[in-house]
């Protein structure tokens, strides 16, 4: 994981109607529930007396209540009352489960992990996908790391030989670049990819210009990817990582060209359906990648077509070492 970012954890829709739920994120048990200001709180699901799992017991007024020994917690993961010991005793501050920030914003619940004192303002969605936009949304779970879930939609080959009868018709096997552009943690990948009359080499990311018209995609750090299939037709998915071997997909079609609700919602679901099957087609694949989990050094043989991958690989890893020696630094009081 990059630490001290937000991640896109669950869909709103698994919201709907709950009070308290638990799941796993990050290799990690969670208990969320609801206050009545309608925000989340989300703790360890792991009660720090006895280590019951509190997405089992119930939300009264504000708090959650383990069902093993009815202790109390508040919204910072702090008991509040531990009735063994009588109203009248005062709860020690050991007594506390560790406490994940959250927001629901464009459709997703958003998690913090990371250190609190880092915290990052907003959720890294797709600026332009923040409203006029209508979706329609799909999830399942991959045996697989998030960075090979990741790594797939990067991946600019695979297409006439995953996908020869979708998106990747036609034979383009030869691939020219990509030509990679990072804003901060945002990457964006031109793909050109052509048939190959056995007479070229691909050209250099370099050799690629003007590249600003080719057909584009999106990678936002740390879960968010985006397909610009054009202005007023987007893929999205986010990466929810639940353990080093899974991760659970959330897949998006948005659509701007029929804003009227009903229409549009009907709209987006029919689109929707061939990104299934073009995601199905990819999971036969991916989950069988060993291993399970990429690095930027590891045992591979890796070619130009892959820069994109690289690039991912790169800033994941030059992200995750920034967070990591800085959170080093603050605890030995160097920076
Ligand atoms: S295990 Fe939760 S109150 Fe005892
Ligand atoms: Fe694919």
């Amino acid at each position: 994981m990059i630490p001290n970012r937000w991640y896109a954890a669950l869909s709103e829709k698994e919201l709907r109607g709950r009070n308290l739920l638990g799941f796993k994120r990050f290799g990690l048990d969670l208990a969320l529930w609801r206050r009545k200001d309608g925000t989340y709180v989300c703790l360890s699901d792991r009660c720090c007396h006895r280590g019951a799992s509190l997405s089992h017991g119930s939300v009264v007024d504000d708090q959650l209540y383990c069902p093993f020994h009815g202790m109390s917690y508040d919204e910072t993961g702090h008991v509040r009352q531990i009735p063994a010991n009588g109203k009248n005793m005062q709860v020690q501050e050991r007594f506390h489960v560790r406490r994940f920030p959250t927001q629901v914003k464009y459709g997703f619940l958003w998690i913090y992990y990371g250190d609190e004192n880092q915290m990052l303002p907003d959720v890294p969605f797709v600026d332009e996908l923040k409203s006029g936009y209508i979706y329609s949304e799909f999830s399942e779970v991959w045996p697989v790391h998030y960075t090979r879930a990741v790594e797939n939609q990067l991946d600019v080959a695979h297409l006439p030989f995953v996908h020869n009868t979708t998106i990747g018709r036609g034979q383009k096997t030869l691939v020219h670049g990509p030509v990679v552009i990072w804003e901060e943690e945002k990457m964006t990948f031109y793909v050109k990819n052509a048939n190959d009359e056995g007479t070229k080499t691909p050209q250099k990311p370099d050799e690629i210009r003007p590249y600003e018209q080719l057909f584009s995609l999106q990678y936002q750090a740390p879960n968010i990817w985006q397909n610009r299939i054009s202005d007023k037709l987007r893929i999205v998915a986010a990466f929810a990582p639940i353990d080093d071997d899974h991760t659970r997909i959330y897949l998006r079609t948005y659509q701007s060209m029929v804003k009227v609700p009903l229409v549009g919602n009907l709209l987006a679901n029919v689109l929707q359906l061939s990104n299934k099957v073009i995601l199905h087609q990819d999971r036969r694949v991916v989950i069988g990648q060993k291993p399970v989990k990429s690095a930027l050094r590891m045992d591979e043989n890796l070619i130009q077509a892959d820069l994109p991958i690289i690039e991912f690989r790169r800033k994941r890893e030059e992200l995750q070492r920034t967070e990591i020696s800085q959170q080093e630094g603050e605890s030995d009081g160097t920076r």
